[in-house]
């Protein structure tokens, strides 16, 4: 399909693979034209970022709890049903920049972007920001990273840390994130994609990035098709999704 809609693999490859797993980001990785990779992280008892959707590990693993409450050797024993594959386990963030190598240099002729969703809006995490941020240069990839967050608090933290960080302001209604953004100085905004309560023109020239619910691994797929191009008449510029496969 020929769109000027920018794609990216939301918890990576998420429908055909379980989400946030090593599997569905190298599956992430062998699309042609990606924009980027979302992922979500959480932080362990003694203080690891993990990339982990939810607070708790009882809907993506056999294990009861939460994130916060393990440490990242216990967690790192429990596993993700993978259908047809190996069961994978909850990477490190670590882990998933090391994977990505080299393809988040920006001089990479296949680079893509990483967006770490702080998930961190029912439980602060103290000094989670300070240790994104730190890894990420420890590892030379800050100019392929854009973080986001529902939790401006944590937003305006990032921006405190690093003034040169990208910035991308979760919330549900565009009208909530452009809000947010004027406050924080934030460079793109991430709205729920059928809550776009403003004109186009109130948008215009803004990076905005539209996130979705669909279905995850190991859910089937409805076989449904967005019209990407009505999206992007309506001021969205890229879309997070579960299946980019279907549209790469
Ligand atoms: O970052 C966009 C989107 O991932 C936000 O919703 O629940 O999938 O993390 P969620
Ligand atoms: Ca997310």
């Amino acid at each position: 399909m020929k769109t000027d809609m920018k794609v990216w693999a939301h918890r990576g490859c998420s429908q055909r693979y379980p989400e946030n797993t090593m599997l569905a980001f190298e599956k992430a990785l062998g699309l042609g034209n990606l924009e980027g990779i979302e992922l979500d992280i959480q932080m362990t008892k003694d203080n690891h970022l993990v990339v982990i959707h939810d607070e708790r590990v009882d809907r993506t693993t056999e294990g009861v709890g939460y994130v916060k409450d393990f440490t990242l050797k216990e967690l790192k024993k429990f596993h993700i049903y993978a259908g047809q594959h190996n069961s994978q386990e909850i990477p490190t963030i670590e882990e998933v920049i090391e994977l990505l190598g080299k393809r988040l240099n920006p001089e990479d002729e296949k680079r893509i972007k990483l967006n770490i969703e702080l998930k961190n809006s029912i439980y602060s995490y103290p000094g989670m920001e300070e240790k994104i941020v730190e890894l990420v240069y420890k590892k030379g990839i800050e100019k392929a990273v854009v973080y986001s967050s529902f939790y401006a608090l944590s937003l305006e933290r990032l921006r405190e840390l690093d003034p040169t960080a990208v910035l991308g302001v979760l919330d549900t209604k565009i009208s909530d994130c452009l809000y947010k953004a004027q406050g924080l100085g934030a460079d793109a905004l991430h709205p729920f994609w059928k809550s776009m309560d403003l004109p186009e023109e109130r948008i215009k020239g803004r990076t905005v990035r539209a996130w979705f619910g669909g279905h995850l691994f190991p859910e089937k797929p409805t076989g449904g098709r967005l019209d990407l191009d009505a999206l992007r008449r309506k001021g969205i510029t890229d879309v997070f999704l579960n299946e980019p496969e279907m549209y790469l």
